[in-house]
């Protein structure tokens, strides 16, 4: 099988790509990424010499590049995006650029292609904010109430896979997954930003009261939820992919953390809520579960420990991200801290 993965050299990409080459060493890939602050080529060095694997530098939203990336390609698993809610709220139109507007162009181009299956990788966000008090979790039947500008993109482009399914017949599939974690995560994301604050002797920003619930999966299990749905998923289906959290909220991933690296609460430092902070995500997997068999493996507080490890062995990789236009929006969404 050949495969075009766009968005390679971010966090899940990559890690997709180093995932699918150790179990499908005979498969090919195409990795098309245009590189933006998030992308990486450091984190699929493991792979740049082997013969089937092959790094195109360019962007979704060039139909061009895109139609002769996609040339002899079986399926396309879509994981380009720009992917930071606090700079969607900083800057919506890049998000729009390429999560609605890059979507459709590959959409386009794998009619063209012939392209047997569409992969769209997308976020639990579409859903909106559950409350704390409410014991409810999204499902594939909840109604989309995106409500950031990035969750705002995805559900467009969300909408906009279904359609070509429905109007054209294009052999798609979506999963919605929630907060990932673990290595080559770009440290602006609340777990790799707190782990590498700390290690830089500096606070851990924690937004408003710092309640906030997310439901944290480590990165290999949602590689293998995509795995499952390519290899056996239902065409024209959505699955929810979810972690084994239950209701852990920022703070006490915080305090997880600092625990496991010794430190006290002192580094804990109260800031600015986020503009519309989406209070609570909870996934019902249980879909993906009996129709494919999936399940999350990776324990948090184990997984956690090892993310932490992982970035304490790879200073060198996130000192070397933590630079210039990191700096840059370092400054404008933390002011001095
Ligand atoms: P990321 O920001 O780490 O990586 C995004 C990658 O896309 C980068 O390599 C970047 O260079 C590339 N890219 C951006 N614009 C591009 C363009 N125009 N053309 C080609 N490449 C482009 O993101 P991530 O965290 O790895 O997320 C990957 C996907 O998974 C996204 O679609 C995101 O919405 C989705 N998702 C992420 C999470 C999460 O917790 N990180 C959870 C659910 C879903
Ligand atoms: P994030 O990693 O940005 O993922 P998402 O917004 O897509 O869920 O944030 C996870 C949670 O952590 C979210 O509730 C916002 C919060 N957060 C902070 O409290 N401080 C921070 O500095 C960041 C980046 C996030």
């Amino acid at each position: 099988m050949k495969l075009l993965v766009t968005g390679g050299a971010g966090f899940i990409g990559s890690n997709f790509i180093l995932y699918w080459m150790k179990n499908y060493p005979q498969d090919k890939i195409v990795n098309l990424d245009i590189l933006t602050y998030a992308g990486n080529l450091e984190n699929l060095k493991a792979v740049e010499k082997n013969p089937n694997y092959t790094f195109v530098h360019g962007s979704i939203c060039d139909l061009k590049v895109v139609e002769e990336a996609m040339d002899g390609i079986d399926c396309v698993v879509h994981f380009a995006a720009e992917s930071h809610v606090d700079r969607s709220i900083l800057n919506p139109s890049d998000f729009i650029m390429t999560n609605v507007v890059g979507t459709q162009v590959l959409l386009d181009a794998a009619l063209k292609c012939n392209i047997k299956r569409f992969y769209h990788v997308s976020s639990d966000e579409v859903y909106g904010s559950l409350d704390l008090d409410d014991k409810s979790k999204f499902n594939e039947r909840t109604n989309y109430n995106p409500r950031s500008p990035y969750s705002a993109s995805k559900a467009a482009s969300d909408h906009l896979v279904r359609a070509y399914h429905e109007t054209y017949g294009l052999p798609i599939t979506i999963t919605n997954c929630s907060n990932n974690f673990g290595p080559y995560q770009f440290p602006e994301k609340f777990i790799p930003l707190a782990i590498t604050n700390i290690l830089e002797g500096k606070k851990v920003p924690v937004y408003g009261d710092g309640l906030y619930v997310r439901d944290w999966l480590y990165v290999t299990d949602h590689c293998r939820a995509i795995d499952l749905v390519l290899n056996k998923g239902k065409i024209g289906e959505t699955y929810l992919v979810g972690g084994m959290t239950d209701n852990v909220s920022n703070l006490e991933v915080v305090k997880k953390i600092l625990k496991i690296m010794g430190k006290d609460e002192c580094a804990i430092e109260y800031v600015k809520d986020r503009l519309g902070h989406d209070r609570r995500y909870a996934v019902d997997w249980s879909k993906i579960q009996k129709e494919l068999g999936w399940k999350p493996l990776h324990d948090f507080n184990e997984w956690l420990e090892k993310t932490v490890q992982w970035y304490k062995e790879n200073e060198n990789w996130w000192k070397d991200v933590k630079t210039g236009e990191y700096k840059k929006y370092y400054k404008e969404q933390y002011g001095k801290l």
